[in-house]
């Protein structure tokens, strides 16, 4: 059985970009015992895969990917083809880490990334296979739990979300808006404001890239922010203390401002004392326990219409590298996606 997988070629100075990867093809063995072998008919995009394409990845974080090997350590999905596992029989429909490929050899008792993408079999009636990549999975997770850990759930108040209209945050901007925040959004076209404010729902949105941020956020949050969550941190992060109300607290998710570039600060850091706020930085898979909870949750409303989400899928595995330069540079929305 050949599988053909997307290995890094040149770690990118810079912009990541297509050239610096390329597809291998490579013979996979049979599944020995306790192993699948799964044909992958989805893979995830995610801004922390360029967070591993350093030499050494941030401390902490998942690995560094090895040039000119496997990309282990992705969120896909995909198909049993060829079971030595009870538990995964031939044609289940199933998550686990081996993305960026076509078929991987999986085992069953292997902890992948935190735990959050252990080989487990998915309920493709409740949603097609791809949602456990989107609002049934680790993005789901991970917008769920960043409003948990800063009390925001069922709270009250005012939250601004940056990157709103990506996989996370259009997830985080409808679970505060369903759990009685208001909520304020930015993105960085007005095509994507105005799909947060027609059909994400939120309650104000704008385009970061219009004006300054401060002046952004006194026009549509004149009443100060009680919450921030931040996928941007840099610029936006410091627009946010600026912003912020006495007692405000904000969950840290990402700073994808400063993934390709020298981080910008914040500068003002010292707003943290002075208004007595609480920065909360967290990882999505440190939240397993909250797995179940969101998964009925959101599923509740994606089944009675009341959470929506959207896709930009790119087809072929061959696309994976494209999808990714896309996504850093905003040309997506909603969750970016390979379908194979
Ligand atoms: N803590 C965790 O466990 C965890 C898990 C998943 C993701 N994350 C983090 O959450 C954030 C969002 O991830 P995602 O998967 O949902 O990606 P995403 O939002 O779907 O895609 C990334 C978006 O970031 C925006 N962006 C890029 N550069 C920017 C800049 N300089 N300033 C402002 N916005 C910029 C772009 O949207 P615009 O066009 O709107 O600017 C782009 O579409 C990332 O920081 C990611 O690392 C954290």
């Amino acid at each position: 059985m050949n599988s053909s997988q997307v290995q890094v070629k040149v770690l990118p100075p810079a912009e990541v970009r297509p050239e610096h990867f390329e597809v291998v093809d490579v013979e996979l063995p049979e599944p020995g015992p306790g192993e699948v072998l799964v044909r992958n008919t989805w893979t995830s995009v995610d801004p922390g895969l360029r967070l591993r394409l350093r030499a050494d990845a941030p401390e902490g974080y998942f690995a560094a990917f090895p040039v000119g090997q496997a990309m282990d350590g992705i969120f896909t999905v995909g198909v049993v083809e060829a079971s030595q596992a009870d538990a995964f029989p031939v044609g289940s429909t199933v998550w686990h880490s081996y993305g960026w490929r076509t078929h991987a050899i999986v085992a069953a008792d292997e902890v992948a990334m935190n735990g959050i993408a252990n080989l487990r079999v998915l309920d493709a009636e409740r949603a097609p296979a791809q949602a456990y990549l989107g609002p049934l999975g680790a993005m789901g997770l991970t917008a769920y739990a960043g409003l948990h850990v800063i009390d925001a759930l069922d709270a009250r108040g005012t939250i601004w979300v940056s990157a709103a209209a990506g996989a996370v945050g259009s997830l985080v901007c409808q679970i505060a808006r369903l759990t009685g925040l208001r909520v304020v959004a930015s993105a960085g076209t007005d095509e994507k404001v105005a799909w947060l404010r027609d059909v994400v729902g939120v309650d104000a949105a704008f385009n970061w890239r219009e004006r300054p941020l401060g002046e952004s956020l006194g026009e549509v949050a004149p009443e100060g922010l009680d919450f921030y969550f931040d996928g941007v941190g840099g610029d936006h992060l410091e627009a946010a203390l600026g912003a912020m109300n006495n007692g405000g607290r904000l969950a840290l998710c990402g700073s994808i401002s400063e993934y390709e570039g020298e981080p910008v600060g914040p500068r003002n850091l010292f707003l943290a004392t002075s208004k007595n706020l609480t920065l909360r930085g967290y990882r999505g898979s440190a939240h397993l326990d909250l797995l179940e909870e969101m998964q009925d949750r959101l599923g509740g409303w994606l089944a009675d219409g009341r959470l929506t989400y959207r896709e930009s899928v790119y087809d072929g595995i061959r696309s994976a590298p494209v999808a990714l330069a896309d996504m850093m540079a905003g040309r997506t929305t909603g969750k970016t996606l390979v379908r194979i």
